[in-house]
């Protein structure tokens, strides 16, 4: 089977292998904890076994509502902020032409509100959605999250000036608690079709579910091939016990070793556009997950060659308190040759033998040795492709790695103590009520 390769060598002139090595059996004990669900976080581990365990009622039934509502649609808006959109988003956007908004005969175009108070966001949104077909799916947990609830209610008042209320009330989904929250009973009441958010599944960890799959079908994009990648990486994952055999422990050890060697952040560098919302993704997944108790790596990004024209300077010369994990990916969906010209005037004739690939691999190639000797680690991650399959699988390694490597660093990584910080001094200062 193709699957996603970690390779550390540009790793070993910072640690040695032994010191790799010697995290196997912290690593195997954190691994034990989220198979057996004996450790601080356990009610949250329901995304272990999501694709194992999604249901094929559930997924024809939501293949229908999206098939209904992409006939009502030009574009969806979806409204969630964090776990609630940023997994969708991730998939849709590397999977996407970067330039969908503008091509003929499209899915519906996705969207997004409730992730940001912005004002003037709020209100290019709505002129857009003047003058567009649109449905809208909306996302929240808690049910409760006040950035989201302020998006719906502009949303929905929108919707039912537009399409009157009775119209409206069929071009909205709410995907939320089972039984709680206001989102929940907005809803209820309303008689919105409802999908489900498993009590056991924390937001980081539910694009799995239908937080993530309704969207991502919604845009066009094959929610089967998107489980079964996820779940033959669950096999490889939980199946082997070997660092070598198994590409999410090493990861996991690897970033803890160079985390107690004194590393304070680790930068994911994507050699693709196509794949900053992954990168902002994982960003959640990691920070939110590990950043606490005074502890974590802080994650942080860029994309090549794109930021080797701004961030390269500080990786390569600024503080050494980082190490890389660099997302390559094995081979493009398409092939675009640099065409010869005889005049040659640009000087560049020498890269016409060459596939943009090639010279991409080379500019990374050449990236990991730059910042190699100039003191950051660099561990790879290779993916064969970027499809739904690879995805579904990159998101399960992601997944996986970040419940073992949080273990290991000695944290609950399934909690999230330190957001309600901001929202109790935003509340106080909004005069909630309580607050
Ligand atoms: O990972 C998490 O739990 C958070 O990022 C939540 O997804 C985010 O705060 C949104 O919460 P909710 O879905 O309850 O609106």
């Amino acid at each position: 089977m193709d699957t996603i390769k970690v390779k550390v060598d540009h790793v070993l002139g910072h640690i040695n292998r032994g010191a790799i090595e010697a995290m196997l059996p912290e690593i195997m004990a954190a691994k034990r904890h989220l198979l057996n669900g004996d450790a601080a976080g356990n009610d949250f581990l329901g995304w272990v076994n999501l694709p194992e365990e999604t249901d094929a009622a559930l997924l024809a039934r939501l293949k229908n509502d999206v098939h209904r509502m992409q006939e009502k649609s030009q574009v969806m808006v979806v409204v969630g902020i964090g776990g609630s959109y940023l997994g969708a988003r991730m998939v849709i956007e590397a999977l996407q032409s970067e330039f969908a908004a503008m091509l003929p005969n499209r899915k519906p175009l996705i969207v997004y509100a409730g992730h940001t108070l912005g004002e003037d966001y709020y209100g290019q949104l709505l002129t857009l959605l003047d003058s567009v077909d649109y449905t809208t799916c909306v996302i929240s947990k808690s049910g409760t999250t006040t950035e989201p609830a302020v998006a719906f209610r502009i949303v929905k008042a929108h919707m039912e000036k537009k399409y009157g209320h009775e119209e409206a009330q069929r071009r909205i989904v709410a995907i939320t608690d089972a039984r709680r929250g206001a989102l929940h009973d907005i809803a209820t009441q309303e008689g919105y079709p409802m999908y489900v958010i498993p009590d056991n599944v924390g937001g980081r960890f539910s694009v799995l579910t239908p937080v993530g799959l309704l969207p991502i079908a919604m845009a066009g994009y094959d929610i089967d091939k998107l489980l079964q990648g996820a779940r033959d990486m669950r096999h490889i994952c939980i199946d082997n016990e070997t660092l070598e055999d198994n590409p999410a422990l090493m990861y996991a050890a690897v970033r803890n070793a160079l985390y107690r060697k004194g590393i304070k952040i680790e930068m994911l560098v994507g050699c693709q556009l196509n794949l900053r919302y992954l990168a902002e993704w994982w960003k959640q997944l990691y920070g939110e997950s590990e950043g606490k108790d005074g502890k974590g790596l802080l994650p942080h990004s860029i994309t090549i060659t794109t930021d080797l024209h701004s961030m390269g300077q500080y990786v390569q010369d600024g503080e050494r308190i980082m190490m890389e994990t660099m997302l390559r990916v094995g081979k493009p969906g398409v092939t675009v040759p640099v065409p010869t010209d005889e005049r040659n005037l640009d000087g560049i004739n020498y890269l016409t033998c060459k596939s943009l690939t090639e010279i991409n691999d080379c500019a990374a190639d050449g990236t990991i040795a730059a910042h190699n000797a100039g003191g950051v680690p660099v561990m790879e991650i290779t993916v064969p492709m970027i499809d739904e399959y690879f995805i579904g699988q990159l998101i399960y390694f992601f997944e996986f790695a970040c419940g073992v490597s949080g273990y290991t660093l000695g944290v609950n990584p399934f909690d999230q103590p330190g957001v309600e910080a901001y929202k109790r001094n935003m509340f106080h200062l909004l005069g909630k009520p309580g607050f």
